[in-house]
């Protein structure tokens, strides 16, 4: 080999590697749709069938059954009772499954384990509480339409198989592993909203996947269907004229025994808060923070782990965000211990509330309008706080409107207790 042979293999090698980095960047850049699409039949619900196919996502995916706690000590994939870090739970849904069995949420595999388990669900409950915990919602809707949200739960539960929690089928057309959204709950209160979700784009999919389920609904009576209550739109204040309105007949989820109040019960608006928030209005999508994008062995995929986005937070945050890890850490944890501090704050209010009411309600002659005025702001403040303490990130979604919402159920608090020492003439000042 004489000296320009030398030379010529010399630069070959560094436009080799040149263009194997250029070509690397190039691919994580690019969607990660480009896998090869293998046809799995309609009505497959088994993750492992699909995971043959898609080995990567599916690993990924059985990882959700990983239990630990949270960097930042709220939310967590372990099923510890709420009530520890906020015992006013269990004096403000007295009267309700609530009070005594209230767990943090846990991975999706465990969703059909944790909801037979649950002290909350029993032979009467309805089998529309299965709408957000199985892909074989799809099946039990073709057959029976809503008419399986009033039978039996146990009956439907029987159905799901062990590996039938929620999994690739709730989020993926089979034949196309295009996402889709099978809970018809979700599709009627975007059609309200003149929303076709079947028509909607690749990156607001990346949040109706998940807006599916993590979502406020109630149970409509007689037809127990599941119902989201968005027409008058996606607040806390929202959703309160919604409810106020009795739809459908809807007056309350149960009263409470000691102010005889008529409450409302908020389930994890998770999907409403974020997208009132910067992130829902930037356009950024759960999966852009829940399921970043992994490399393996060459391969991009997305990360099918849905957890806390902090425990990975270069790949969910730095796509965007080139602050730091430190600093967005503190930013997360400031945000949530702000937003605690307030509603934790405003929860043991609202059982003052309550108790007022009660000793309000004991004495004789007391004024009816003044205590009838002091249960609809405990209905009121307790419904606010619950919107805050029910949503699943501590006030990190939307962390202005969340402090926002808390102060409001503080004060009505307040109200509530000023009302009731009112009827019964009580000078509380
Ligand atoms: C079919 C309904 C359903 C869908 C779809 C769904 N979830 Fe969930 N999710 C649940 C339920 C139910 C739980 C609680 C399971 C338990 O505690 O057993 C949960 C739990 C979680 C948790 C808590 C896990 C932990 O480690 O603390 C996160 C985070 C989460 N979901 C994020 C998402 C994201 C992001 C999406 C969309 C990409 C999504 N979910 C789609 C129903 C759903
Ligand atoms: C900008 C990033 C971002 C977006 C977008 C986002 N989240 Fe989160 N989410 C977070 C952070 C940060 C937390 C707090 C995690 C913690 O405390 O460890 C969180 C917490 C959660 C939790 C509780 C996890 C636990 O540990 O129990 C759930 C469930 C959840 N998000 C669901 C959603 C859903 C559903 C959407 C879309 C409607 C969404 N998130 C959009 C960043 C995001
Ligand atoms: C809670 C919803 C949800 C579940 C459950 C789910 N996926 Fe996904 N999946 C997504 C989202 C969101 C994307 C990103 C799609 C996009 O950006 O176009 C995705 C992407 C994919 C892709 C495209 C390549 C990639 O990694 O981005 C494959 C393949 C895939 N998922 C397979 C699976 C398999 C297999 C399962 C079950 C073991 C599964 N998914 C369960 C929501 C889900
Ligand atoms: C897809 C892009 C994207 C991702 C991923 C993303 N963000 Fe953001 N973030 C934004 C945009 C856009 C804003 C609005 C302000 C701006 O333009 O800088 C924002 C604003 C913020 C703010 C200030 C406003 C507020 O709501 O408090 C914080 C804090 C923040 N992001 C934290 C995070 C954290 C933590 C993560 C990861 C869990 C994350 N972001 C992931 C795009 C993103």
């Amino acid at each position: 080999m004489n000296k320009s042979q030398k030379l010529l293999i010399a630069l070959l090698g560094v436009l080799l590697i040149f263009f194997g980095f250029v070509i690397t960047r190039i691919g994580i850049a690019k969607p990660a749709s480009t896998v090869k699409i293998a046809k799995i039949p309609a009505g497959e619900y088994d993750p492992a069938v699909w995971g043959k196919y898609y080995p990567l996502q599916y690993e990924s995916y059985m990882k959700n059954s990983i239990m630990e706690p949270s960097p930042t000590g709220y939310g967590g994939s372990m099923k510890v009772q709420k009530s520890d870090m906020m015992p006013e739970i269990k004096t403000n849904f007295k009267g309700n499954p609530f009070s005594v069995d209230y767990t943090e949420d846990r991975g999706h595999v465990y969703a059909m384990e944790d909801i037979k388990e649950t002290k909350r669900i029993g032979p009467k409950s309805p089998g529309a509480c299965i709408t957000c915990k199985t892909p074989y919602l799809e099946k039990f809707y073709q057959e029976s339409g809503w008419g399986y949200a009033k039978m039996p739960f146990a009956q439907l539960a029987d159905q799901v198989p062990s590996h039938g929690s929620i999994s690739c089928a709730n989020c993926h057309d089979p034949e196309t592993m295009n996402l889709r959204v099978i809970n018809p709950a979700f599709i009627e209160a975007m059609e309200r909203k003149g929303i076709n979700v079947t028509k909607a784009s690749r990156q607001d999919m990346r949040s109706y996947v998940c807006g599916q389920c993590h979502a406020e609904y109630f149970f409509e009576p007689n037809t127990i269907r599941v119902v989201f209550p968005w027409d008058k739109g996606m607040k806390a204040g929202d959703m309160y004229a919604y409810y106020a309105d009795k739809p459908g007949g809807f007056v309350q989820d149960w009263q409470h025994p000691d102010s005889k109040a008529a409450m409302l019960k908020a389930q994890h608006p998770d999907f409403e808060t974020w997208s009132t928030g910067t992130h829902g209005k930037a356009g950024v999508a759960c999966a852009d923070c829940h399921m970043p994008y992994m490399r393996q062995d060459g391969q991009k995929y997305s990360s099918h782990v849905m957890t806390s986005p902090l425990k990975n937070l270069d790949a969910a945050c730095g796509t965007c965000h080139t602050q730091g890890s430190d600093w967005l850490m503190d930013q997360v944890k400031t945000t949530q211990d702000y937003t605690f501090e307030v509603l934790h704050t405003a929860g043991q209010n609202v059982t003052r509330a309550h108790e007022a009411i009660k000793k309000a309600s004991e004495v004789p002659n007391a004024n009816q309008e003044e205590l009838a005025n002091a249960r609809e702001l405990v209905r009121k403040a307790q419904w606010y706080w619950d919107f805050v303490a029910a949503e699943n990130s501590m006030g990190f979604h939307n962390p202005d409107q969340s402090l926002n919402t808390a102060a409001q159920a503080n004060e009505m608090a307040r109200q509530a207790i000023d009302a009731a020492n009112r009827a019964a003439a009580i000078n509380s000042l």
